[in-house]
């Protein structure tokens, strides 16, 4: 009998990218992203999206904050998360945690003291592994390894189809962003906050089935 997604769930391993696979990770993710979200955008803006800014951050790999779900030696799913500044800029820069009282988002928020925050980016699902619970398992996990630093704002620059998949899990919308593609079409997205508990907890980020098996 063929394996269904679910079944192979047990198999999924994960581990951090590592550089020189730049090249097979951009690819899966640049076909997850054509797949699964050409009912938000059309074909022509995804391909300039990729063109133009690429489907990850580009030192994401180097700074050993991308993971990639695996099962039988294939991608399956990748996520990540970086620093960001207040103003959204990228850094490589890691923050001393801080309360900060005059949030413009109104959450409950520890940031790092100079306002940054980390961002959860380059969800990436294989379209036979959709809605098996991959991306939320991914969320939750990047959440907790984000919280281990002692900062608890997670933000997430969502695309108009992972939307429901960041409310679902918790994410609040505050604001909607257009980028100016150079074909001159625009790419939406919606930024999203979160409020996480922080932990001193160690332990990294484990496959799906580990979580299951200790819960
Ligand atoms: C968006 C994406 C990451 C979701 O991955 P996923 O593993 O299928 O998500 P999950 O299985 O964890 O979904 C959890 C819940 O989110 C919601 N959700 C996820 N995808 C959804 C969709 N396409 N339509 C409606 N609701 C959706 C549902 O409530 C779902 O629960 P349910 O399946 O029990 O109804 C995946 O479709 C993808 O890789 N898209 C292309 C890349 C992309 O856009 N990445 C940016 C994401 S911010």
């Amino acid at each position: 009998m063929p394996c269904t997604a679910p079944d192979r769930i047990a198999e999924i391993t994960i581990r951090s990218a590592v550089r020189g696979e730049e090249t097979r990770i951009a690819s899966f993710q640049a076909e997850s992203l054509r797949m699964l979200a050409c009912g938000a955008y059309t074909p022509a803006v995804i391909d300039q999206f990729i063109a133009d800014v690429g489907t990850m951050p580009a030192d994401l790999i180097s700074s050993g904050r991308l993971f990639v779900l695996e099962s039988q030696g294939e991608i399956v799913a990748t996520g990540g998360w970086c620093w960001r500044q207040a103003n959204g800029e990228p850094t490589s820069h890691r923050p001393a945690p801080n309360d900060d009282a005059d949030d413009p988002e109104q959450v409950s928020v520890r940031r790092g003291n100079d306002g940054t925050v980390a961002e959860i980016t380059a969800i990436y699902v294989d379209p036979i592994y959709t809605r098996t619970g991959l991306a939320s398992w991914l969320l939750g996990s990047l959440e907790a390894d984000i919280a281990r630093t002692g900062i608890n704002t997670v933000r997430i620059a969502a695309t108009l189809n992972g939307l429901p998949l960041c409310q679902r899990n918790g994410y609040r919308p505050y604001r909607i962003m257009s980028l100016r593609l150079s074909s001159g079409a625009a790419f939406a997205t919606i930024g999203l906050v979160k409020s996480v508990e922080t932990s001193g907890q160690s332990g990294g980020v484990r496959a799906p089935h580990h979580r299951h098996a200790h819960a």
